[in-house]
């Protein structure tokens, strides 16, 4: 029991080693190596990653200054989730899904790491306590790990109509 609630989970370390984790799938999938299997556990992954932003992580740092861009990012979670739900419905490795693969990787890449790792959380870095994050990071990885073994990706094509809906700002 213990390890689990005793972990000590920053959330932007927690989130940008889910985004490293993500990268590596994606290439597994890329070269064709367990291709199918690669693509499920990115799929779920990434589902649960999207989920513990949108549901924990997002609303726990709203604030006046990042509203903008939390809510610029809840519109490319909306986008990748739609080109998610299209490869679920695409045969592994056909043109089109490889197609998919790479405008994925290229909308995850620039919100990832470009908005979220370069942007968000620098200035989070600086205006949170690290008790602040610790917390929150613990709330998501238990999350986290309760979605994963559910198949979270099976839920991605009913999110594709509109973004996930953010608390006001404080
Ligand atoms: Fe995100
Ligand atoms: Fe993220």
């Amino acid at each position: 029991m213990g390890a689990k609630a005793e972990t000590k989970t920053n959330v932007l370390e927690l989130l940008t080693s889910q985004h490293a984790e993500l990268d590596a799938l994606i290439g597994k999938i890329e070269r064709g190596k367990d291709a199918r299997a690669a693509f499920q556990e990115m799929a779920d992954k990434l589902a649960a990653h999207a989920t513990i932003e949108e549901k924990i992580f997002y609303p726990a740092v709203m604030s006046k200054k990042l509203d903008d861009l939390l809510h610029e990012s809840v519109e490319e979670h909306l986008e990748i989730k739609r080109v998610l739900a299209d490869m679920l419905m695409l045969d592994n490795g056909s043109d089109r899904f490889m197609a998919k693969l790479t405008v994925l990787k290229e909308n995850l890449s620039h919100h990832a790491h470009e908005e979220e790792e370069d942007k968000m959380f620098p200035m989070l870095r600086r205006s949170m306590a690290e008790d602040e994050l610790v917390a929150i990071g613990n709330r998501c990885l238990v999350m986290f790990e309760d979605l994963l073994p559910q198949h979270p990706s099976r839920n991605v094509p009913n999110e594709t109509k509109k973004a996930a809906v953010l608390p006001q700002p404080r």
